[in-house]
C-alpha cells in the first residue's frame, strides 16, 4: 500500500510516522498527484510543533504544503490535463488531509502546473514555496525595480536565496543578512551584493555605507522579532518593508520611523488567483530558462527519513532547501 507521513499528536520531529495510506478517488475538479519528491518547510513545522496559526483536527493528520510529481488520475470536469503530465503543486487548500509528504495526494485541478521542462523533480520540489513568495513580496507587493537596493534577511533560507536570484533576474540589487560568517562565501556565490553578517557587523551602518548612506528601498523581512525596529531603520525614506516569516518567535515592536510602507505578505494572498499564479510560473520559467533561478538544494532526505529532515531544518545550519525524495 502506498506510504504517507502522519503525526496523531503535534510535538517534536519524532511525533511524525510512516504509515499505509490507501489512495483516495479525486472528486469534480480534483486530480490525484503522484509524488515524486516533496518540500520541507517552516510551516510543516509550525503545524508539527502546535504553532499552526489555525486549528486542524488531529489524530492522522498528514503534512506538506508542496510537492512535484504526476498526474496519476482525474477526477470529473477536468479538462486540460491529462495522465502522466509532470506537473508541480502551488496550493494544497487543506494539508492535515492532502499533505504532499506521500505517495499520492489530491488537490484541485486549478492548484497544479505543469513541471517546466528539464526541471528534475528535485530542483522542482524546491522551486514554487520559496520562489512564489520572493516574487510575490518583492514583484507584486513591493514594486521592486531595476537598481533597487533590497536587503534580505535570513539569506541562506530557502526564500531568502530565491529573493537574492528574484532581485538578480529584475536587476535591484540584493543586499544579504546571515548571522553566521560561515554562510557567507556561500551567498556571495549564490549573487548578493554583499553580505551583512550581524554577529560581527553593525546592520544600520553596513547597509548605509552599501547605499552611499541612502538607505535600502526595500527590506524584506522572515525574521521580526524585538530587532524589527532597528531593521526598518535601513529603508530610505519612503522605503518599503515586506514581512514574509517570523523566524524569531518574540513580540516584534512596530517600527517608528516613516515614512515607511509596511506589508505582512502571506503567499496564500496570491496562489489562489490564477491571474497571478499565471505571472508567477511565467516568472519563474523565464527564469530558469535563462539561469537566472537555481533552486539551491541543502539536503536530500527519503520519505522515511521525514523525522530526520525535521531536525536538520529546525537546526537552521542548512543554506537553502530540504527536500523529501518520495
Ligand atoms: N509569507 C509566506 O507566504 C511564506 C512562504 C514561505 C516561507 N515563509 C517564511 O519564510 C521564512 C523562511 O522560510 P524557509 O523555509 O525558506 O526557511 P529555512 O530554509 O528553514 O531557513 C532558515 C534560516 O533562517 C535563519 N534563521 C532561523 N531562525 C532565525 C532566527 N531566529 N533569527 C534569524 N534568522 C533565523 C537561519 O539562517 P542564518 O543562520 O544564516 O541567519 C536559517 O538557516 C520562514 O519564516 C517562513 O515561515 C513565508
Amino acid at each position: 500500500m502506498p506510504r504517507a507521513v502522519v503525526f496523531d499528536e503535534t510535538g517534536a520531529p519524532d511525533v511524525l510516522q510512516v504509515v499505509d495510506e490507501p489512495v483516495t478517488e479525486p472528486g469534480p475538479g480534483e486530480v490525484r498527484v503522484k509524488i515524486e519528491a516533496a518540500g520541507v518547510n517552516r510551516l510543516d513545522q509550525l503545524m508539527r510543533s502546535g504553532a499552526f496559526p489555525r486549528p486542524f483536527q488531529l489524530p492522522h493528520a498528514r503534512l506538506g504544503c508542496e510537492g512535484t510529481g504526476t498526474i496519476d488520475a482525474l477526477g470529473p470536469d477536468v479538462e486540460g490535463i491529462s495522465v502522466g503530465d509532470p506537473v508541480i503543486i502551488t496550493a494544497v487548500p487543506a494539508m492535515e488531509l492532502n499533505g504532499t509528504y506521500a505517495e499520492y495526494t489530491v488537490v484541485p485541478a486549478t492548484a497544479v502546473i505543469p513541471r517546466p521542462a528539464g526541471l528534475d523533480s528535485i530542483s522542482a520540489a524546491a522551486l514554487w514555496v520559496a520562489y512564489s513568495t520572493a516574487y510575490g513580496a518583492l514583484v507584486e507587493k513591493a514594486g521592486m525595480r531595476p537598481g533597487d537596493y533590497v536587503l534580505i534577511t535570513a539569506a541562506s533560507s530557502s526564500v531568502g536565496l530565491a529573493a537574492i536570484q528574484v532581485a538578480n533576474q529584475i536587476g535591484a540589487v540584493p543586499l544579504a543578512v546571515t548571522r553566521r560568517t560561515a554562510k557567507k562565501d556561500a551567498l556571495l556565490a549564490a549573487g548578493a551584493a554583499a553580505v551583512i553578517v550581524t554577529d560581527s557587523d553593525d546592520i544600520v551602518k553596513a547597509a548605509r555605507a552599501y547605499t552611499n548612506e541612502a538607505g535600502v528601498d526595500i527590506i524584506l523581512d522572515s525574521v521580526m522579532g524585538p530587532g524589527l525596529a532597528e531593521l526598518a531603520t535601513t529603508a530610505k525614506r519612503g522605503g518599503t518593508l515586506v514581512t514574509v516569516g517570523w523566524l524569531d518567535p518574540r513580540p516584534a515592536p512596530m517600527p517608528m520611523i516613516a515614512p515607511l510602507t509596511i506589508y505582512r505578505y502571506m503567499s496564500f494572498e496570491h496562489v489562489l488567483n490564477p491571474v497571478v499564479v499565471r505571472r508567477m510560473a511565467a516568472f519563474l520559467t523565464a527564469g530558469l530558462r535563462t539561469g537566472a533561478l537555481r533552486p539551491t538544494i541543502d539536503k536530500v532526505f527519503s520519505l522515511g527519513e521525514i523525522v530526520d529532515a525535521h531536525r536538520y531544518l529546525e537546526r537552521g545550519q542548512q543554506v537553502g532547501k530540504v527536500v523529501v525524495k518520495v
